[in-house]
């Protein structure tokens, strides 16, 4: 049987629509699910929807997380939280369940689906049966013409009095990202916070080089960047390092130092009580990880009390390793890309800019980047519907 997708690809010859939607990924499937009584084109240069969904969480995907709320996203809290409030966590979970996808709850707080991914895609194709669909068509540019905008794409010309971009960032290219929702959003006027990669593991100044000699290591951290505390673990990687601590941090890091805790919860001192035991057998980190740490910081292996004040103020640095990374693993690695389209210049009841009406964002390619876990599908999911129903607004009078 021919992929679904291949078969609702654009045949008509239409090229007018209610709304374009630029992106079939998690932001533009939501949207142009939420949009039955429109005519909808999808416009994307992949040969189906949801290539990020697809590889996203281990192939599971994480769809949201029970914990969602402002305070875990970098960008304006009061602009996340009215968006978030239009469609949160339980929404979204009612929507999947009325579709057949019933997403299962991980460590407490974070709902996957169940098998996999493509479960959420297929979710998405039986709701998006009513848009016509336009694969491998690169977009070109976007201009407006007197109350209409035209898409140009390697596949033509479209247009429609309602646009939105849902392009996301520069993360994966080659899972399909491109820079053409910043450079759309530009091309109208708008200010873009400029994109960084985020959710990444960062690389290490040559003063760090002795963590790369334990490249496979995992242990639990907390990393200090700035009044921010992120606690999980921490892997070291060939090129530095990595894990959900790190990538977390990676999300509020801007250049400049954070603060390794390798012991976090954990009183240094009382577990070094035993005056005869050598300190390494009283550390509860892995052997190759102590090792390598002694070394590097030229402490000996002798009972704590046996250490002179030097070697014990450079073993207290187990508790607060002060490093400043020399930059990130890149958008080849990026989970996801922070800044985007300012927040300032969109209006959160709609996600309509405010600069040109009729022009609508969601997604990633905004300025709203969530921290690891679910969020960025949930911001992708709250920001999409409330597009949709800003667009809807004036086509079916919702
Ligand atoms: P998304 O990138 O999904 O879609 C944009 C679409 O636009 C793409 O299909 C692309 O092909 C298309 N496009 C771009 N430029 C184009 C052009 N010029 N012409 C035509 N089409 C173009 N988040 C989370 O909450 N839970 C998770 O488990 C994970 N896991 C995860 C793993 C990995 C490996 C990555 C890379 C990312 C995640 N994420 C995640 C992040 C999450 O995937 C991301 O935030 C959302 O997919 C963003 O959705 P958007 O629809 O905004 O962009």
């Amino acid at each position: 049987m021919r992929p679904f997708f291949l078969m609702k690809s654009l045949k008509s010859n239409y090229t007018s629509y209610d709304i374009i939607v630029l992106g079939a990924g998690a932001a533009g499937l939501m949207a142009a699910a939420r949009l039955p009584g429109c005519r909808v084109l999808v416009i994307d240069h992949n040969a189906g929807p949801g290539r990020k969904i697809a590889i996203s969480g281990g192939g599971r995907c994480n769809v949201t997380n029970a914990e969602v709320g402002p305070q875990h996203y970098l960008g304006d809290a009061g602009f996340v939280e009215k968006v978030l409030s239009r469609f949160g966590p339980d929404a979204l979970l009612a929507y999947l369940r009325s579709g057949g996808c019933e997403p299962v709850l991980r460590k407490g707080r974070h709902y996957f689906c169940p098998e996999s991914a493509r479960q959420l895609i297929d979710f998405f194709q039986s709701r998006t049966a009513h848009a016509d669909f336009s694969y491998e068509s690169s977009i070109e540019s976007v201009e407006k013409c007197g109350e209409r905008f035209a898409v140009h794409t390697s596949a033509g010309r479209f247009e429609a009095p309602k646009v939105l971009v849902a392009t996301g960032g520069l993360s994966y290219a080659g899972v399909g990202a491109t820079g053409i929702g910043f450079a759309i959003a530009e091309g109208f006027g708008h200010r873009i916070v400029p994109p960084r990669p985020a959710l990444v593991g960062l690389t290490l100044q040559p003063s760090e080089f002795w963590m790369k000699a334990l490249s496979g290591v995992s242990l639990e951290a907390e990393i200090a960047v700035g009044r921010r505390r992120l606690r999980g673990d921490l892997l070291f990687a060939h090129r530095g390092i990595s894990g959900p601590a790190v990538l977390d941090a990676s999300l509020y890091w801007n250049g400049g130092r954070i603060i390794v805790d390798f012991l976090p919860g954990v009183r240094l001192k009382s577990l070094l009580k035993n005056p005869k035991k050598s300190v390494m057998n009283r550390l509860p980190l892995p052997r190759r990880f102590l090792q390598a740490f002694f070394d590097a910081a030229e402490i000996p292996n002798i009972p704590y009390a046996a250490m002179n004040e030097a070697q014990k103020q450079r073993l207290s640095l187990l508790k607060s390793y002060a490093l400043a990374p020399a930059g990130t693993f890149g958008y080849a690695r990026a989970e996801v890309t922070k800044g985007g389209v300012a927040t300032e210049e969109i209006d959160p009841r709609s996600m309509e800019s405010r600069l040109v009406p009729g022009l609508f964002f969601a997604g990633e390619v905004v300025d709203v980047t969530g921290r690891l876990g679910g969020y960025n599908f949930q911001w992708a999911f709250s920001s999409a519907v409330t597009a949709a129903k800003g667009m809807a607004d004036g086509i079916i009078g919702t």
